[in-house]
């Protein structure tokens, strides 16, 4: 391998467990036995010096003591049961390496095997070699964001597990069959109304989820949406998420977020402030996308982009969005004549409730946008077709387990013509 291909991966330091080779299992025995030996010797050790035990006031000794009018804690502070015991992060070598998955800007996500109990899982190896000043804080954000935001429609994170060095750490992820992007290049025909239902269901109740928990995602796109076999979909990649509402953020939030496709036009201007609004502008690109089986804005650069959405929706008016011309970048652009919107053209299938929810997510005033909960409660998810049932959705082979569609039958060709009318029976005349 050339140093160039080893500086693109993403650690110099590479762990025995994310290299291509079969796993040495010598070393995972050695690596083993000397761990164990490492906890007896610790707990030797303990016996040996602990003569007086630590001792952990239990419900029944705080209340002996509260009645004895001694405050043994703050009345505020939680009890100590609310806490989770702190313990070291587990071994990558739990884990059997299957495969890679995909390598992407934050991490590369490998699938495994947890060798206790057999479950197929993803590991998300982050990219932290080229930090200088300690634990990265996007890859905290991701942990946190994905702890905090736990939803049957974001995916589940396990644990956190480090390899040999502190380099290595990995986020342990229920495994998915499949990314939307992928599975939309593959599909041979789109989803139908009753399924995108269902799917934007599931992804508008886990953005109402996060957005109530505070948390923006700011990278929802269709390669960022897990789907199982089972017609659910899990929000991941919490990478670009961030907690919004707290004061270290108010005005100064990054506009190097979102995806180019899926970003916001308050964003593509430079608001300096930006809200779960941004998160409601990609649901609404998702949206569309899902509908036409291609993404909707397959802009080059940030200008390109702005004509588009000038085009789909027509260029903003001080009616349409008051603060525009209040945003830094909007001196530097010049808009087109005014034109009305192209819904209508662009998605001549969908019915006016249908049109109606994309154009209240695609809507250039930040402050008018729908919201996830209201979107939810939209008529268009009343409206028949009704949502599909999840059970009821097709299964795709899963290109990230290796699994290949399978080859169509050779399905037997249509019987000759009965060259001798003699030959025909009755029923066939009949
Ligand atoms: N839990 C999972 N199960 C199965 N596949 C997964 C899982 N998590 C991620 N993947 C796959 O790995 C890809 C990259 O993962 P992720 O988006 O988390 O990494 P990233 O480095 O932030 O990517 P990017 O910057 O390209 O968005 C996903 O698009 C998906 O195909
Ligand atoms: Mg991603």
């Amino acid at each position: 391998m050339s140093s160039n291909a080893e500086s693109s991966t993403p650690s110099k330091k590479r762990s025995k467990w994310d290299e291509d080779d079969q796993e040495d299992e010598a070393l995972i025995g050695r690596r083993q036995l000397n761990a164990k030996r490492r906890v007896k010797a610790r707990s030797q050790t303990s016996q040996s010096t602990d003569s007086t035990p630590i001792r952990v006031p239990t419900e029944q000794t705080a209340t002996q003591q509260h009645a004895s009018n001694r405050q043994p804690y703050s009345f505020y502070v939680p009890p100590r049961t609310c806490h989770p015991t702190i313990q070291p992060a587990r071994s990558v070598y739990c884990y059997e390496r299957l495969n890679q998955i995909e390598e992407g800007s934050y991490g590369v996500v490998f699938r495994a095997k947890d060798k206790e109990t057999g479950d197929i899982v993803a590991l998300k190896k982050l990219k932290l070699d080229e930090e200088k000043h300690g634990f990265p804080i996007t890859a905290l954000r991701e942990i946190n964001a994905l702890m905090s935001c736990r939803h049957e429609n974001v995916v589940h994170i396990r644990e956190v597990v480090v390899g040999d060095t502190l380099t290595q750490v990995f986020v342990v992820m229920d495994f998915i069959e499949h990314d939307l992007k992928s599975l939309l290049t593959v599909m041979p025909s789109p989803f139908l109304q009753s399924e995108i239902k269902t799917l934007m269901l599931q992804l508008l109740s886990a953005i109402a989820h996060c957005h109530s928990n505070w948390i923006l995602h700011r990278d929802l796109k269709t390669s960022n949406l897990l789907m199982n076999n089972r017609g659910t979909i899990k929000v991941a990649d919490f990478g670009l998420a961030r907690r919004y509402g707290d004061p270290v953020g108010v005005g100064g939030m990054t506009q190097l977020v979102v995806t180019l496709w899926y970003r916001a036009p308050e964003i593509l201007l430079g608001a300096a402030t930006y809200s779960t609004a941004v998160d409601m502008w990609s649901v609404g690109c998702i949206f569309a996308e899902l509908l036409l089986k291609e993404p909707l804005f397959q802009a080059k650069g940030e200008i390109e982009l702005l004509s588009m959405i000038f085009k789909l929706l027509g260029p903003p008016s001080p009616s349409l969005w008051p603060d525009y011309n209040n945003l830094p970048l909007s001196k530097t652009i010049s808009l087109p004549s005014p034109q009305p919107p192209q819904f209508r053209q662009r998605f001549h299938h969908m019915t006016t409730a249908g049109i109606n929810l994309l154009m209240s997510m695609l809507t250039y005033d930040p402050e008018l946008r729908i919201t996830a909960e209201e979107a939810l409660q939209h008529p268009y998810f009343t409206e028949s077709p009704f949502p599909k049932h999840p059970d009821l959705f097709g299964s795709f082979p899963s290109a990230a387990a290796g699994e290949k569609r399978r080859k169509p039958f050779d399905s037997p060709s249509a019987p000759m013509r009965a060259v001798n009318a003699n030959l025909l029976t009755d029923n066939d005349i009949a």
